[in-house]
């Protein structure tokens, strides 16, 4: 029996609490590749969780960190990546993930993100007094980035499988 052909990568794009992990892990599930998520590989390299390395180092350290991840920190094909929500902010980046493989971004709207990511400690940058003024602000900025992905999925509605159900329709049929 011949090798199975090898597969581009998927790279889900989209902010927080849009469902990348989730629709990630279905994904890679169905389409039988592994799933890498950037913000659990950093915290294994690094060996202390998020919001420990943007206390310590900030948030410019972390953002080099997912930089790293990207160029050589992880395998060039047959893999979802469920991608940090501002790891495409960095200057190149989004241009550099379309050159590696497919990239994908995931919507939600900001009150889905807002019940989505309440009472969560381990996103920093919404651990602020007013995270929906912080959630609108961070979108207003990053939208046209995540735009630039070749296809977008809402996730409002939908069960997260139906999600990667219509991401795998999309890509791979
Ligand atoms: C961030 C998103 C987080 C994590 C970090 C910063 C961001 O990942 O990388 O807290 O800047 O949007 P998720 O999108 O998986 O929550």
């Amino acid at each position: 029996q011949t090798a199975a052909k090898a597969r581009p990568n998927l790279y889900l794009v989209g902010f927080m609490g849009t469902g990348k992990s989730t629709v990630g892990r279905a994904l890679a599930r169905r389409l039988g590749m592994q799933h890498l998520d950037s913000d659990r590989a950093i915290e294994e390299a690094q060996g202390r969780p998020i919001p420990d390395i943007f206390a310590a180092e900030g948030e410019a350290y972390f953002r080099k960190l997912e930089y790293d991840f990207v160029h050589s920190g992880h395998p060039e094909s047959n893999c979802v990546v469920s991608c940090g929500g501002g790891l495409v902010t960095a200057p190149g980046m989004i241009e550099e993930l379309k050159r590696r493989g497919l990239v994908a971004c995931l919507f939600a709207s900001p009150e889905t993100i807002l019940s989505r990511t309440k009472g969560n400690a381990n996103r920093p940058l919404l651990n602020v007094a007013d995270p929906a003024q912080r959630i609108a602000d961070l979108l207003a900025e990053r939208e046209p980035i995540y735009l630039q992905a070749g296809a977008c999925f809402y996730t409002d509605h939908q069960p997260m499988v139906e999600i990667a159900r219509h991401i795998e329709r999309y890509y791979f049929r």
